[in-house]
């Protein structure tokens, strides 16, 4: 039996920022939600977060993201008033955990790049050795902020040392202290109180707690970038490379083309197909995925949307859509707010769509805006169609049947229904509906006046002065 603990309560000052370090966002997740998300797979019967920094902050973007999940137990928030350390971070479980039989695995905060691997490792380890603590080390080939962890032959801990506190000689010391650690928490919670402030920061240290503990075990991480600690904006932004390459390598694995990974970016919530291509300066986020065979870039991002097999998207922005197969989008589109497009149908150069559903083979191709509209099959938007959609006060609907034609400049004025095998006369200004089978034409007529042509200047009264 495993319950899980977060410590994310400190600001995080090296940040140099107003918001908690722990929601500091990297890749579509804060660091704290990549922490909880590691765990997910250990199957823990309670999670506690500490939280004290804008702990109300804090608890509401955990709240909304976690409510996804329910077959995870619900977050229990203890607050730690004031941040004493990592160690008074943890006596404030004491209360909550009364009579807990369990392990308790603690991690801090701000390790986002923990691989659930590890954490089952360090579980194992913990529980077949019957160890009263086990702690998970790395060894780092720039150890500078981390505590030094001191261990014989047999793995067994000897100490912890900060590394504000170490020794010259400790200094030399490349194996760190990850952040990660799993007790017996009945063996925890009795040496809890004996944690003394004796230290260069005068703070409660949780590492401290080993000192009164055994058998202590430290197991070493492979891969010494899972437990990389988050202090301040260049460790985010190097995890966050980390991070990337993780995803990409597994997505070539599986047979993406990726043209200039270091160029592109992914979310790790991103499904793709094999035979995907991702051009260069392309960058895919959210709950998005896309069908085998389709070309996506150079310069587009996709977000939270659904995209068929062979589709291109060329040099566009896609979010909160679905294109059907075949379709080809770009140069210079943007589709936004739901829009939904049948298989085959061609939209761009220079096109916004929003709230647009469009049948099979229908095709808007260049210089439009379709707001809240319905199209049929085969329909061809001329060049520079409009949907005028909004009154000042409310959005109205345009719909448009199937295989019908709008001509280039045409103004439709919703709400309006154009009929199926319309064709709109180029430049008209569409206010009433418009029935099956007809021409509309809604523009003056062409006026010509043979001979016409200005006076001479001198022939006009001059207003000049
Ligand atoms: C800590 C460890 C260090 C280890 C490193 C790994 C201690 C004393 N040191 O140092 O050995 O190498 O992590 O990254 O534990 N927090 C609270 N309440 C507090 C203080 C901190 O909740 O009063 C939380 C923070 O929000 C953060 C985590 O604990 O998520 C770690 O705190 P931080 O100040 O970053 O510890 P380090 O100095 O990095
Ligand atoms: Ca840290």
């Amino acid at each position: 039996m495993v319950a899980i603990a977060i410590l994310a309560a400190g600001r995080g000052t090296r940040m140099k920022s107003d918001l908690p370090k722990v929601l500091h966002g990297m890749g579509g997740r804060s660091l704290v939600e990549w922490v909880l998300s590691s765990v997910e797979d250990i199957h823990p019967v309670r999670r506690l977060v500490v939280v004290g920094y804008r702990h109300e902050l804090v608890m509401e973007t955990l709240s909304d993201s976690q409510s996804e999940n329910p077959n995870l137990p619900a977050l229990e928030f203890v607050e730690q008033r004031e941040q004493l350390g990592t160690g008074h971070a943890v006596q404030q479980l004491l209360p909550h955990l009364k009579g807990f039989e369990g392990d308790l695995l603690i991690l801090n905060g701000d390790v986002p790049l923990l691989r659930p691997q590890t954490l089952k490792l360090l579980l194992q380890t913990h529980q077949k050795n019957r160890n009263a603590a086990t702690i998970l080390t790395a060894q780092l080939p720039d150890p500078k902020g981390y505590g030094r962890v001191f261990r014989t032959d047999q793995n067994l801990l000897q100490q912890i040392v900060e590394d504000r506190d170490c020794t010259p000689t400790q200094k030399q010391n490349h194996r760190i202290n990850a952040g990660v650690y799993c007790f017996r928490w009945a063996d925890l919670a009795r040496v809890l109180p004996q944690l003394t402030t004796n230290n260069d920061q005068k703070e409660y240290y949780l590492t401290d707690a080993v000192n009164y503990m055994k058998p202590v075990m430290a197991v070493d991480v492979e891969d010494y970038q899972e437990i990389l600690g988050i202090n301040d904006r260049k460790q985010l932004a190097d995890a966050y490379t980390i991070l990337q390459s993780r995803i990409k390598d597994e997505w070539m694995r599986k047979g993406i083309t990726l043209v200039d990974p270091s160029s592109i970016t992914i979310d790790d919530t991103v499904e793709l197909e094999p035979d995907v291509v991702i051009e260069p300066q392309t960058h895919l986020r959210g709950k998005t995925a896309i069908g085998a065979g389709s070309r996506i870039g150079p310069g587009s991002l996709i977000e939270n949307s659904q995209i068929g097999r062979n589709v291109t998207v060329l040099y566009s922005v896609v979010t909160d859509s679905f294109i059907a197969e075949g379709s080809r989008i770009g140069p210079y589109a943007h589709l936004r707010g739901h829009v939904k497009t049948g298989s085959h149908c061609r939209i761009g150069n220079f096109v916004e769509l929003k709230n647009t559903k469009l049948g099979d083979r229908t095709n808007v191709a260049h210089l439009s805006y379709l707001g809240d509209t319905t199209a049929g099959n085969q329909v061809n938007i001329g060049a520079g169609t409009i949907t005028a959609n909004y009154d000042g006060v409310k959005k109205h609907p345009t719909h448009i049947g199937d295989r019908s034609k709008t001509g280039s400049n045409s103004v439709l004025v919703a709400p309006v229904t154009i009929g199926q095998d319309v064709n709109i006369a180029a430049g008209s200004t569409i206010t009433e509906d418009v029935p099956n089978d007809c021409l509309a034409i809604a523009r003056a007529r062409q006026v010509i006046k043979p001979g016409w042509r200005l006076k001479p200047k001198s022939d006009q009264k001059s207003t000049d002065n």
